[in-house]
């Protein structure tokens, strides 16, 4: 990479263009869409007013440098007339009726409240062309969705507008700013022209949805789940939301596999689907067929009037055989360029057969822990959804043997899967079948691969930039550690460390002076996914979210996309983003859907593989997460999903496996619960036989933060980290200070009892090292930084944020103490406090902060202190459940007796009691 400037017009071009492919329009009778030129509309809904640009959590804390929302973009649109009145009547009321923040993390409101529809709206709406509603639903970490009115379904008072203002308008457009699917039983009940699903598409997220409602952008989307009639229809919804045990009975029938194969009835938008302006033809056959590979052609020729680009989605109908498969498997997908009218293009799209072979979990085809293609007809289909695509051609394929693995990883709890068993007729039937159980024990398969012990050393002299030199080998460097810093290597420093930017999630690797002079870098990395969070205020680039960039279908575009993220974060001194976000949308219900792609493995992969790809032409890893089963928000650090193996590596792994061998991804987060009776981070057969020995995976594993892990047969404990390090997840995220141990980890207990070695410490020292030496931190170390990118750096713009008031303090002359009483700030989201100080003694002041917020421990609220404008720490606490806490930290101001000090706060629901600066004396 050799231009390092940040185009920012560039960016927004990209965002905007993907915000406006990952739109999906669902109905759009008497082609109520695109608005034309000169047409009058009337605007509905207050979330119109607002726009949810991501949802919540750290996936969403991107500060914006703007946001163009759906109405600000339609006001811009010069070519539209809107209803002056009803945006005044909409105005008013929002005045009394402003937007509810909740309580911060965790705990806002899913959706605000709506305002009820007058006749005096409804007039508007029939003086108008055409009416939009636009609908707006969040969630987010900490927080699923709930089945019911106001979450997964719409309010009595959104329904009554949706009916009403059908009922009343020529034309009604309803617009979904929502992070996931919703409910649509009622698009039949009021049958409005037009549905759209804009989801939340960052900061140019409204810009990129006007594009499409106007038609300067051809609809392209395609849903990447199935929207079913009712959330009971969805096989999961019975077994999902328990927050400490979760059976995954439906197996691999997850999303379409299900419904295709058994309840194609309940379905009201089937996977894949999605309307355009135009109109294509594709004729697609089998046009290779090698012992390893499926060649499938397609010839799309837009017939329609208005050029438009269409997805092509290739499927399978592999055999029944013994293991039994789903109707219908996703195996490949292209995305045509623009077509003009009457264009066409081939298209070559070349599947790994690979993609359509089945794992045998059981044996029952005679060769457990295999992937296998069973005997039997393979057809493929085409077409733009997975309703009604075409065959496409087929072939016979005798038994066959793809890969052999080992089992790993497998449930250790007797329950019943479901299996499909085609009847003569061709229809399926949902059975039941015993899941395979564990034979193997991880920990013995651990025990018989200990990797060597390197003799420690001590310092000899080299510097990790000498391995970089090829001057000595990984090894030669990593035996100069010290016992007490390879220890210190599997803790990283967050929130907010200050040893890297300002505001990110965590330091790791050079975290100890120690070290630091053997000249490893602290490597950085920050969330993720849906742009770079900077919790001291730092403006960043909001993307749009995970289901909508899966919705694009479109690689390519994802790719430059992050390519731009990549550069971003570089600019920023950030070697890794905590993202993409890659877990399966088992449910709709799960709050975290919108940082995730799709119900589909492959779909997700790919996407995902595109994104990681995109960063690392910047130089930058990214951080795939969580790995894995991290399908439910409620009770995530407690609850354990039991899965058959099959259905592990075939629809919750799958989409890592793909992100991993195709797009190379460098580092992976676990997640904070189990699997299988073994917190994920903590799995030996997860972070190592299946990650590393089985998909060559050769970065870094974290797990997420504050996360925990446990012994076989015992609950997660916080002090229980070993397993961590004994599994080969490298890190542990995160401490506030690695060497002190705060909190009491039995890392070095374990390694002095043999539970683990020091071989495990150096091998994933080792890994920390690797990373660390492919990413831009070892430049920055060995001053290789060109002047180029270092000119980019500084050129960055500089943001500040707003100071809320200016409160004026002297220190007290006695005991020379600031003490700043909590009543005088403004501890709110996005809010900052300056403070005018005059201090007589100069010098090291303890800071010490008493604050408390009545969130739950996997809250983050994060203050940040500048000193003179310059930021000098971010204090993150934990949701502290109402305890009051004291944070201590040091603040010189050695030169001068006045300064300001500006405190910046990144969320909610945090209480200051006090912050007293303290002179330090000894
Ligand atoms: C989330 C992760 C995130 C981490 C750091 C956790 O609460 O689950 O996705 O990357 O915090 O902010």
């Amino acid at each position: 990479m050799n231009n390092y400037k940040l185009n920012l017009e560039k960016y927004a071009a990209l965002a905007r263009q993907a915000a406006a492919e990952g739109c999906v329009l669902l109905e759009n009778r008497d082609q109520a869409l695109p608005l034309k030129a000169g047409e009058k509309v009337a605007v509905f809904g207050r979330m119109a007013f607002h726009y949810y640009k991501s949802g919540l959590g750290s996936g969403g804390l991107v500060n914006t440098r703007y946001t163009v929302g759906i109405l600000d973009a339609l006001k811009g649109n010069k070519e539209l007339h809107l209803d002056e009145k009803l945006l005044e009547i909409y105005s008013r009321w929002i005045e009394e009726n402003p937007f509810d923040e909740g309580e911060g993390w965790g705990k806002v409101p899913w959706c605000q409240k709506e305002m009820p529809v007058t006749e005096e709206m409804l007039e508007c709406a029939g003086k108008n062309d055409v009416s939009l509603v636009v609908i707006g639903r969040t969630a987010g970490e900490d927080q699923d969705n709930n089945a019911g009115a106001g979450s997964y379904c719409l309010t009595e008072t959104e329904e009554e507008l949706i009916a009403k203002v059908c009922a009343a308008s020529r034309r009604t457009v309803v617009v979904l700013n929502v992070g996931n699917i919703i409910d649509m039983s009622w698009v039949a009940k009021y049958q409005p022209q037009a549905v759209i699903y804009v989801w939340q598409g960052g900061q140019e997220g409204g810009n990129g949805a006007v594009d499409v409602l106007t038609g300067k952008v051809c609809a392209c989307g395609k849903l990447t789940d199935t929207i079913a009639a009712d959330i009971h229809d969805y096989p999961s919804t019975a077994d999902f939301g328990d927050p400490y045990k979760n059976f995954y009975k439906e197996d691999i029938y997850v999303g379409y596999r299900y419904f295709e194969t058994f309840a194609k009835d309940k379905v009201l938008y089937p996977f894949g689907y999605g309307l355009s302006y135009t109109t294509f033809e594709t004729k697609a056959e089998i046009s290779g067929n090698t012992e390893d590979e499926l060649t499938v052609s397609a010839t799309v020729t837009n017939t329609g009037s208005v050029k438009g680009k269409e997805v092509v989605q290739v499927y399978a109908k592999v055999p029944q055989g013994k293991l039994g498969n789903p109707a219908r498997k996703l195996i490949a997908f292209a995305k045509t360029a623009e077509l003009a009218s009457g264009e066409t293009e081939e298209l070559c799209i070349i599947i790994p057969k690979y993609d359509m072979a089945s794992y045998d979990d059981s044996g029952v085809t005679g060769h457990k822990s295999c992937y296998v293609l069973e005997a039997g007809t393979y057809e493929i289909f085409v077409g733009s959804d997975v309703r009604s695509v075409q065959p496409a051609g087929s072939y016979e394929e005798k038994f066959r043997v793809l890969e052999e693995l080992q089992e790993a990883y497998a449930p250790v709890e007797a329950f019943r899967r479901m299996k499909a068993v085609q009847q003569p007729d061709g229809t399926y039937t949902a059975t039941e079948e015993e899941v395979p159980l564990r034979t193997v024990d991880p920990q013995v398969r651990r025990k018989e691969n200990l990797p060597a012990e390197l003799e420690i050393t001590g310092d000899k002299g080299y510097k990790l930039v000498d391995v970089l030199d090829g001057k000595v080998s990984l090894d030669e460097f990593t035996a100069q550690i010290s016992r007490e810093d390879l220890i210190a290597m599997f803790r990283g420093e967050g929130m907010c460390s200050p040893k890297v930017t300002a505001g990110t999630a965590a330091a790791f690797g050079g975290i100890t002076d120690t070290l630091q002079a053997l000249g490893i870098p602290a490597g950085c990395c920050a969330d993720g996914p849906s742009g770079i969070r900077m919790d001291c205020g730092t403006k960043a680039f909001s993307l749009p979210n995970g289901t909508l960039l899966g919705c694009t279908f479109n690689t390519e575009l994802v790719g430059a996309l992050y390519e731009m993220t990549g550069k971003e974060l570089r600019l920023n001194k950030i070697d890794s983003l905590l993202g993409p976000g890659m877990n399966i949308h088992r449910n709709p219900l799960n709050g975290r859907n919108f940082e995730y792609i799709s119900e589909d493995p492959l779909l997700t992969g790919r996407i995902c593989a595109a994104q990681v790809k995109g960063m690392r032409r910047s130089g930058i890893g990214s951080t795939i997460k969580h790995f894995c089963g991290n399908n439910q928000e409620v009770g995530r650090s407690t609850s354990d999903s039991v899965m058959s193996e099959r259905c592990l590596r075939e629809i919750y792994l799958k989409g890592f496996e793909i992100a991993v061998k195709e797009g190379g991804a460098r580092s992976v987060m676990t997640t904070y619960g189990s699997v299988n009776g073994l917190w994920t981070a903590g799995s030996y057969d997860l972070c190592t036989t299946i990650l590393r020995k089985e998909w060559g995976f050769d970065g870094i594993v974290m797990t997420d933060w504050w996360a925990k892990s446990n012994y076989e047969g015992h609950q997660a404990e916080v002090p229980v980290k070993a397993p961590m390090v004994a599994a080969q997840n490298d890190i542990y995220m995160v401490v506030t200070d690695a060497r002190s141990n705060p909190e009491q980890d039995d890392v070095e207990a374990q390694l002095n009892a043999g539970v683990i070695t020091i071989g495990e410490l150096q091998r994933n020292a080792r890994n920390i090292l690797g990373f660390l030496l492919k990413s831009p931190a070892i430049l920055h170390m060995a001053g290789r930084i060109s002047e180029e990118e270092l000119e980019a750096m500084n050129a960055r713009e500089e943001d500040d944020v707003d100071a809320n008031n200016l409160v004026k303090l002297t220190s007290d002359p006695e005991t020379q103490e600031i003490v700043i009483d909590g009543s005088l700030l403004h501890p709110a989201r996005g809010n900052a406090d300056v403070l005018a100080v005059t201090n007589d003694f100069l010098g090291d002041f303890n800071v010490i902060f008493t604050m408390k917020s009545d969130l739950d421990p996997l809250a983050q609220l994060p203050v940040s202190v500048f000193l003179d404008n310059i930021h000098k720490m971010t204090v993150s606490i934990q949701g502290t459940q109402g305890k009051w806490i004291q944070e201590t930290r040091i603040l010189n101001m050695g030169f001068g007796n006045n300064h300001y000090i500006k405190l910046y706060y990144g969320a909610d629901n945090l209480q200051i009691k006090e912050i007293r600066l303290v002179p330090v004396t000894e």
